[in-house]
């Protein structure tokens, strides 16, 4: 199948793309490179840089027949301090696609949601159908565009699927033996974070350690980008006409902050160090995604635990270096 994948230059659309390319797709990437590299561009697909306002018509009338769209702006606290940035990008950009989707007669998209769309959850694992109540712009614009793809799906004959991931972790390893992984700038993540701490021999910073929680350190649902990409290579399968599927993409089970630097020090060999500093503003204090549903329709389930997820991000890491 010809697909489009926006933001195919980033850390997770371009684990996808370089999927797709294995599963024998043919792939166009668009990307701006506002925040992804060109060089993380798998090898095998087209390249195009532009914004999905300028060039999307274009590259969609190339025989596009679906679309899995990552391209937005991802960091929670950037959307706190600039909401237009995200409200322009996330939802007007995807609008400016879909629109130009409808006109050319393209109507499947797999959609890179987000956990963030939950907020502040009443209870955990959490389900598809709990309340939606984002505390940042970042996860109101995903869920802006959750809602407008339930509309095309039912105006237009969209068949969409969106993907509300939980915390995406690990580096991916195409066939060619080239690693895939996470360079963001700044790098928020913990993994990245603590990996970067253990390469440079310094200590990592915790942000708070008096959560309601058995260690005090926050609670999140890791999941490795490889099973990540092949749940959105199951979704394209499954977009059907008219119906918009919402999944949510985790392992149903929570590590805490001070579990995961555990697993970190074990993967890498090296005493990394920790310090206790405030609480971000922002975190809640557990989030573990039910991913009963996607298992049930889908048949997904994640094949890699934390240590893999270390692990592989911990050889990208040293790959990077050694270049
Ligand atoms: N953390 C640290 N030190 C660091 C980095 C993170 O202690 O250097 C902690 C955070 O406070 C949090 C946990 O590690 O408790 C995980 O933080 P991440 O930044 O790795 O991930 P988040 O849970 O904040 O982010 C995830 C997704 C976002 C989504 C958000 C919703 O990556 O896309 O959940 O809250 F928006």
């Amino acid at each position: 199948m010809r697909v489009l994948v926006t933001g195919g230059a980033g850390y997770i659309g371009s684990v996808v793309a370089a999927q797709l390319i294995a599963a024998g797709h043919d792939v166009t990437v668009l990307d701006d490179l506002s925040t992804g590299f060109a060089g993380a561009v798998p090898a095998g697909a087209t390249f195009v840089k532009g914004t999905l306002r300028d060039c999307a018509a274009e590259v969609l009338s190339d025989g596009i027949e679906a679309v899995l769209h990552f391209a937005a702006k991802s960091l929670v606290g950037e959307s706190v301090a600039d909401p237009a940035t995200y409200w322009s990008n996330n939802l007007g950009g995807t609008v400016s696609l879909l629109e130009a989707m409808r006109e050319i007669g393209i109507r499947t998209i797999v959609f890179s949601s987000t956990a963030a769309v939950y907020g502040e959850p009443e209870r955990t694992p959490i389900a598809e159908t709990d309340p939606t109540r984002p505390t940042s712009p970042y996860g109101a614009s995903k869920l802006a565009v959750d809602t407008t793809l339930t509309e095309f799906c039912r105006l237009y004959g969209f068949g969409a699927v969106s993907l509300r991931y939980f915390n995406v972790a690990g580096a991916h390893q195409s066939a060619d033996g080239g690693w895939f992984g996470e360079r963001h700038h700044p790098e928020t993540h913990l993994i990245p974070n603590v990996l970067a701490a253990a390469a440079q021999g310094r200590p990592v910073q915790i942000f708070g350690d008096d959560y309601p929680t058995p260690d005090g350190t926050c609670l999140r649902d890791y999941i490795h980008v490889t099973d990540l990409a092949d749940a959105h290579l199951r979704a394209l399968g499954a977009c059907r006409a008219g119906q918009h599927r919402i999944y949510n993409l985790g392992n149903g089970a929570g590590f805490s902050v001070r579990e995961v630097i555990e697993v970190c020090r074990e993967v890498t060999g090296d005493d990394i160090g920790a310090d206790v500093g405030p609480r971000r503003a922002g975190d809640p204090a557990v989030l573990v995604a039910s991913s009963a549903k996607i298992r049930s329709e889908l048949g997904w389930r994640a094949a890699r635990d934390l240590r893999a997820m270390a692990a592989d991000a911990w050889r990208f890491t040293q790959a990077r270096q050694s270049r």
